[in-house]
């Protein structure tokens, strides 16, 4: 029986469920050192394998000589194309449909290509034969800048496509073009630009990053000879993926594949994809009969194992003189490095980017994207976004500043001019998505109040006019920032991975106790997956959270899901765990109403168990119908408590929010400062307002890098001059601003729970706030668009560009 001694607020705070700031139990074990990942597994004989990697961008690789490098102590196989060969594996098939080599295969097409696998009793003994293999390379021209590589006499990068005039996603125009991409009505969109009383036309660039967990991918591959089993623990966001693509690349009976994810220290999108090292690993421990271990070191991940971004943008908008949008008209040239290996959908080759109209009632637009390969890394992951989101919002955000600036219109006013209605969800963008939900005005109506934006801009005229009499040499800028999201890949009518649809899925098992474990397809890389997916069955079917634990990561036990990315967890997972949950409860209702001898109708539900309507006191909890499931079901039914859902989410999910920076630049030396950042939030239903807070925080320091300094940059050799955390920024505490966070809640309609995706809203949002906060700045000096990245070095050099030393 329920305790009826508590009132109904202790009882729902017992549950701990959706809305309550339950505290990580992750951190439980984090914060003792006793997390336990791939790199802390040791197995009995263990070897270990690293790569000798290409020195340059682009050469034919003539010869491989691994004579001296066997002869070193402890090395014991040193494994190359030729040796892939003999297994098939010389080559693997991307997630965007092309292929890239695993090992050198006759020439090497980036900076730190992998070329060969030496295999040793430790890191230290491979690392010494990595020395000793010899390498006979013929530089071969190189070609870094996507916009050269289009000329008619560039260098052929792609000779195994040579003739190929079609690839995955349809014709290729020149040698080094890989697609095109186009959405969108272009006959109406160009009409719409030839009738439009203003326009703007920019290059909005979105330069090349990385995600850089702080654990670096790696794994340990072991195969059993006598089981045919391989088992696989690695840094996977998605481990039946990863088993899958195995079972398929490798020929492999999928059933004697077992991935394990265990903890991971941050994935960003880094973690999507499957690279060399896991197949090298994979093919050494098979060859050897040993487990094989494969760790990246840091140069390693920031220069092989992905990228992101590299889009660039030419974008228009058409508008009416009072700043009514009236088309959108954008081409991206996307720069995917040597193989288009980019972790999207399958049908979308530039991912969700045609969400660019954004948050604004665009009546016609049109968008084409031309991917491009170049000698840089492959990979185009969704680095703390969905699928090119951020690269969108970028767009989209600067292109609505620089109009505002063009009509002398306050970007705040402007986007409150253009944004979609509340009464028009479920929206549908001229570029094809249906959008869930939104109230635009009252969340940037919220950011406008709680920062004093009036208050601020008319700081700003000050100040301005300040630096006009030469008082200071300190500019202001206010960075607007309003980005609508698409979050929750995804619908199996629009998104698939190799052919396998997005769903997502969750087991839940209950317990005679009133206890219970969940397996959830998802798989959490820090986000708080075993905190907050308990707090949603908590709440379901009124178990304290504490009772229910959560298992993600390992193929044999959870259900099979598509893994953690692009904000898709709690949209897709979520909406399983509540499904399945609700499966629980439809069951529990049955026993109870046999139990307490009424029909299920006269039951209805209250916290933490069912009561008979009209007889409060007549009622029977939970834990008690656990108990009952397992001795006294009705007849005929099948004892125990269990359920499965796999979900195949109707629609993704559209958070939003409004951002704000406000940002002090001194001219002389292009020092900024971070004066205030202001972000509200909007995503639907907020199960655990800590986490969301947290993810928020996360979320908006990666933006601040990578606004502010964070880049992968190479020289015309293609040499990569940003290879280590000497170069590339990674804050730290010292210099991160400080971050105000806010929220509105407008739920998902088509959600069980309500809820959209929040992790990646930070960084969506987050970039185009601190992009616009320094043009912003700068604007009054007669400035239209500085690119990112905006270091001190480059604000400095901007301010030259502008004239302001005499
Ligand atoms: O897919 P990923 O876990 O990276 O992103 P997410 O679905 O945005 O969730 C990130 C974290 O925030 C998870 O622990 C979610 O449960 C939590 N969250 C929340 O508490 N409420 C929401 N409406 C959305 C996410």
């Amino acid at each position: 029986m329920n305790d009826l001694t508590a009132t109904r607020e202790q009882r729902t705070a017992a549950l701990e469920g959706m809305g309550c700031k339950r505290k990580r139990v992750e951190d439980i074990r984090f914060t003792q050192g006793k997390g336990n990942y791939v790199d802390d597994l040791k197995l009995p004989g263990m070897l270990h394998g690293d790569f000798v990697r290409s020195p340059h961008a682009h050469a034919r690789v003539k010869s491989i000589n691994s004579e001296e490098a066997l002869k070193v102590p402890g090395v014991l196989a040193v494994i190359t194309a030729e040796t892939l060969k003999t297994v098939n594996l010389a080559w693997m098939p991307t997630l965007a449909g092309d292929v890239q080599m695993v090992l050198a295969d006759g020439k090497v097409l980036f900076q730190n290509q992998e070329v060969a696998f030496v295999v040793a009793t430790d890191r230290y003994a491979a690392d010494d034969g990595i020395n000793k293999v010899v390498v006979e390379y013929e530089a071969l021209p190189v070609v870094i800048d996507p916009f050269k590589a289009m000329d008619k006499d560039a260098p052929v990068l792609r000779e195994d496509l040579a003739g190929k005039t079609t690839g995955a996603h349809g014709p290729r125009k020149h040698h080094n073009h890989i697609f095109e991409w186009s959405v969108g009505d272009k006959d109406l969109t160009d009409a719409a630009f030839r009738k439009a009383e203003v326009t703007i036309k920019e290059m909005i660039s979105y330069h090349r990053t990385h995600p850089s967990p702080l654990e670096t991918c790696q794994c340990v591959c072991s195969f059993d000879k006598i089981k045919g089993e391989l088992t696989i623990w690695g840094t996977f966001q998605a481990p039946h993926v990863i088993r899958t693509v195995v079972s398929l690349i490798a020929k492999l009976p999928e059933q004697k594949i077992h991935v394990i994810s265990p903890d991971i220290g941050g994935g960003f999108g880094n973690k999507v994809g499957a690279y060399p090292g896991y197949i090298c690993a994979a093919v050494a421990s098979i060859v050897t009969g040993k487990p094989v271990k494969w760790v990246e070191d840091r140069i390693e991940n920031l220069t092989a194992t992905s990228f992101a971004r590299d889009y660039h943008m030419t974008t228009e908008i058409a508008a009416t003189k009072e700043g009514k949008v009236t088309g959108l008209r954008v081409h991206v040239l996307a720069d995917h490095g040597a193989f288009d290996a980019c972790a999207d959908p399958s049908k979308w080759p530039a991912g969700f980017f045609n969400i660019v109209t954004g948050s604004y009632d665009f009546p016609v637009a049109h968008l084409t994207v031309d991917g491009i390969y170049t000698n840089k890394a492959p990979g185009g992951v969704a680095y703390r976004c969905s699928f090119r989101v951020t690269e969108a919002a970028y767009c989209i955000e600067r292109a609505m500043d620089i109009l505002a600036q063009k009509l002398d219109i306050d970007p705040a006013e402007l986007r409150l001019k253009n944004f979609i209605q509340p009464q028009q969800f479920p929206y549908h963008s001229a570029l094809g998505w249906e959008y869930d939900s939104g109230d635009y005005h009252t969340a940037m109506r919220k950011m406008m109040e709680s920062t004093d934006y009036a208050a601020l801009r008319k700081e700003q005229a000050e100040k301005r006019a300040a630096f006009k009499r030469g008082e200071t040499r300190e500019i202001m800028g206010l960075g607007v920032s309003f980005f609508t999201e698409i979050v929750g890949a995804g619908p199996s009518k629009n998104c698939d991975i190799l052919g396998i649809a997005m769903f997502d899925s969750c087991e839940i098992r209950m317990h005679p106790t009133g206890a219970g474990i969940a397996r959830v397809g998802s798989k959490s890389t820090g986000q708080g997956h075993e905190t907050t997916w308990a707090q949603i069955i908590a709440t379901e079917i009124g178990i304290p959270a504490d009772n229910i634990m959560v298992e993600e990561g390992n193929t044999d036990t959870a259900p099979y899901g598509l893994g953690t990315y692009g904000s898709r967890s709690t949209p897709v997972a979520g909406a399983a765990i509540a499904m399945a949950a609700r499966k629980i409860k439809a069951k529990a209702q049955m026993i109870a109403a046999y139990k307490l001898e009424v029909h299920e109708d006269d039951l209805e539900w209250d916290i933490d168990g069912f009561r008979v309507k009209g007889l409060p006191e007549k009622t029977m909890s939970m834990k008690d119908i656990c108990w009952a499931a397992y001795n006294s079901v009705p007849p005929g039914m099948e004892p125990g408590l269990e359920a499965v859902s796999y979900y195949d989410p109707p629609n993704m999910t559209y958070p939003f929010g409004a951002y704000l920076c406000v940002m002090n630049i001194d001219v002389d030396t292009g020092v900024y400062k971070i004066r205030r950042f202001y972000a509200l939030d909007d995503c639907g239903t907020r199960i655990n307002p800590m986490i969301i807070e947290g993810q928020v925080h996360g979320g908006l320091t990666e933006a601040f890098a990578i606004a502010m300094g964070q880049e992968i940059r190479y020289d015309d050799e293609g040499n990569v001059v940003t290879g280590s955390f000497m170069d590339f920024f990674m804050p730290t505490a010292v210099e991160t601003p400080h971050w105000e966070t806010d929220f509105t809640v407008t739920p998902s309609p088509h959600h069980p729970i309500g809820a959209k995706g929040v992790g990646e809203s930070p960084n969506v949002g987050g970039v185009p706030a601190f992009s616009n906060a320094v043009n912003d700045a700068f604007s009054f000096l007669g400035s239209t668009h500085i690119q990112m990245p905006h270091d001190y070095w480059r604000n400095w050099r901007a301010a030259k560009s502008l004239g302001v030393f005499a």
